[in-house]
Formats: structure tokens, sequence, C-alpha cells
């Protein structure tokens, strides 16, 4: 008898390609993750083409990679999973005509994975006992949501940005102090020397009961610092900059979790996306759910930033449910969480 569930999950929406093998949502048996971060580094950023180029140089080698590793074949596998929303759509397109020939090919149900839900999702495959309901704060490159998961697949965005992503801002910061793309993971380095409270960059916690969030009046005022102290001949401190900006930033975003975890009635918390790797993040949501006794779950580094195992997860529970797609399925490149094609 076969209970096992074997999913073959690819990801590919924005400068990762990667490919994992997930036995019932939480089980990896491999999770390829080939990054073209070394690609982009020279322009400061992902460029789109560039990175749909890559991805499809990349996508089989990986997902041949992915299979050997899982010592599976196309035949043990139950469906084929894949990120069709939202991301760039030439670099979703790659993983999305991969996966749809492979599922064709070998007569195998597709099923399409919302990227966020995948981020959201990756908080289960270290720890399978974590279930809903609780409150999601997702902060990654693209996207700063904040989400009340009510129950596997059924999501309410609590609040979200209104202008600049989160890992966003850490990128543009960490540019305009002169450290190399990505910013996140280097200003999280250069701020531990230096002094969070040596300048007091704004908190903007925009209309009071608001979840929503706003990161372009902070990367504006670390950008008029540095100008001013430029103009006063004033020698500036890199890390004071990063360690201050990353302290203002993280306060807005524990504040804002734990009120609306009070306002839902919930006592567990979730960090997800690739800002969920961040150590002060990590440290002041910690002392923020201490302090109120709630749960606090976060993926390991490899599970917070793009990968294929937290597509393949949220795609078992879709599984589970009878969700399946035709091949008609398209890149969305905007798609809202909860809005997904079922
Ligand atoms: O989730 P992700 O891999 O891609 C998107 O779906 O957007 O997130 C990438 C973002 C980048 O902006 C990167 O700078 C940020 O996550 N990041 C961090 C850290 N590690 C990665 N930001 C702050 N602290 C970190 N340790
Ligand atoms: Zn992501």
């Amino acid at each position: 008898m076969k209970n096992d569930i074997k999913i073959l999950a690819l990801e590919s929406s924005c400068d990762e390609t990667s490919a994992a093998v997930v036995v019932n949502g939480t089980t990896v048996l491999s999770n390829i993750i080939s990054s073209q971060i070394e690609l982009h580094k020279r322009y400061g950023g992902v460029v789109p083409e560039i990175a749909s180029r890559k991805h499809i140089e990349k996508i089989n080698p990986v997902i041949q990679e992915a299979l050997d590793e899982a010592q599976v074949t196309f035949e043990d596998l139950d469906a084929i999973a894949v990120t069709y929303a939202p991301g760039l759509v030439g670099a979703l397109l790659v993983g999305l005509a991969s996966a749809k020939a492979i599922a064709f090919a070998c007569n195998k149900p597709l099923i399409g994975v919302h990227h966020i839900e995948g981020h959201i999702c990756a908080n289960y495959i270290e720890n399978p006992q974590f279930k809903p309901p609780y409150i999601c704060m997702v902060v990654s490159g693209g996207h700063t949501h904040l989400v009340y998961v009510k129950d596997y697949g059924k999501y309410e965005i609590l609040g979200k940005t209104r202008d600049d992503a989160v890992g966003e801002a850490f990128d543009k910061v960490a540019r305009s102090i002169g450290l190399g793309y990505p910013g996140g993971p280097k200003i999280d380095e250069l701020a531990k020397s230096g002094n969070s409270k040596a300048i007091d960059f704004p908190r903007s916690y925009l209309e009071a009961g608001s979840f929503d969030f706003s990161f372009s009046g902070i990367k504006s005022a670390v950008l008029n610092y540095i100008n001013q102290s430029a103009m006063k001949n004033e020698v500036i401190c890199e890390a004071d900059i990063a360690a201050s900006f990353q302290a203002a930033v993280v306060e807005v975003i524990v504040d804002k979790t734990i009120k609306a975890a009070k306002k839902h009635n919930i006592n567990q918390i979730a960090l997800a996306g690739g800002v969920a790797a961040n150590s002060k993040l990590r440290e002041e949501m910690q002392a923020a759910c201490n302090k109120e006794k709630f749960y606090l779950q976060y993926p390991s580094m490899v599970y917070c930033t793009d990968n294929a195992a937290m597509i393949g997860c949220a795609a078992y529970y879709d599984y589970l449910k009878g969700i399946r797609h035709g091949m008609e399925l398209n890149a969305v490149p905007n798609l809202k969480i909860g809005e997904k094609i079922e």
C-alpha cells in the first residue's frame, strides 16, 4: 500500500532556480537551489531578462539533481508542483513550462502554488506540529504582508506595504552605504558592530490601528542623513546607520505583528520570507513573544529565502484538498494570496 505523497516542486519566480522532492509536505528528500546572486550583483538588483535566461539554463540540471539526490524517478512522483504567481513573469514561465512538460509527459497531476503561500508553509517543514491558526509576518525582497493564517490554504491579509517591500528597503539602504547586493544579510552583519540608538530614524506606523507598512520614508531618511553628513564634511559610521535603520524597521514590524495577534486572539506567530533570516528581527520578535507568552515559529535560513521545498510543502496541503491545475495554468506576476486560482 502506498500512502506517502511524493511531490517534485519547482521554484523560479525571482533569482533562484530551485527543485525539491518533498514527501508528505514536510520530509525534504532534496532541495537544490541554484542562486543567480553573483550574476545580478554587478547591476545592484535582479535584472528580469538575465534571470529568465539563467533559469532556462539551470532548470533541467537542477531538476535532475533534485531527483538524483532524492533517489526517485519521475514515475515515483505523485504530483508536480510549481510557483505560478507572483514574481517576474519571464522567470515564472520557465518553471511553469518545465512543470507542465513533466506533468503532461508523465501523466502526473500539476499543482500551481502561490509563492507567498510557499514562504508561509516553510514553517511546517521543520516543525510539522506547528499548525494554523497563527499570524504570519511575511517579509521578503518583494513582499511585506501581515497574514492571518486561519487554516491550511485559508488566508486573510491584515496589512501590507504601501510602497517598498522591507527587503527592498534593506537592499537600497545597503547600496547607499556601499554594501553590495543583496544588502539584507550585509546590513544584518554590519549592524552587530553598530549602535542602534545612534540615529533616530523615523518609525512609520501610519494611521492608528493600521496593519499596513511604509518603508520609503525611512529609506529616504537614510539617504538624507548620508547626504547631509557629506555636505557638513562629517564622517559617517556605516555600522551605526545599519543598526539604527534595522532597529527602526524591526520595531514597527514586531509592534504590528503582536498587535495583530492580540486583536485576533491568536497566540502563535510565524515569520516567513528572506528577511525572516534577519537576526535582529528574530531576536526582537522572540522577546516580544516571550513577554506576551506567544509561541514563535520561523524557518531556518535555507527555508527563509526562495527554495522549492517550501513550494512542495504548500502543494501537499493543496494535494490533500484535491486541488489540481490544468495545462492552461499561466504565470500571474501579481496575484494576491488568497486569490489563488483553483
Ligand atoms: O524571500 P526572498 O529570497 O525573495 C523574495 O521572494 O523576494 O527574499 C530576499 C530578500 C532580499 O531583499 C534580502 O536582502 C533579504 O531577503 N534578506 C535579508 C536577510 N537575508 C536575506 N534581510 C535582512 N536580513 C537578513 N539576514
Ligand atoms: Zn520569496
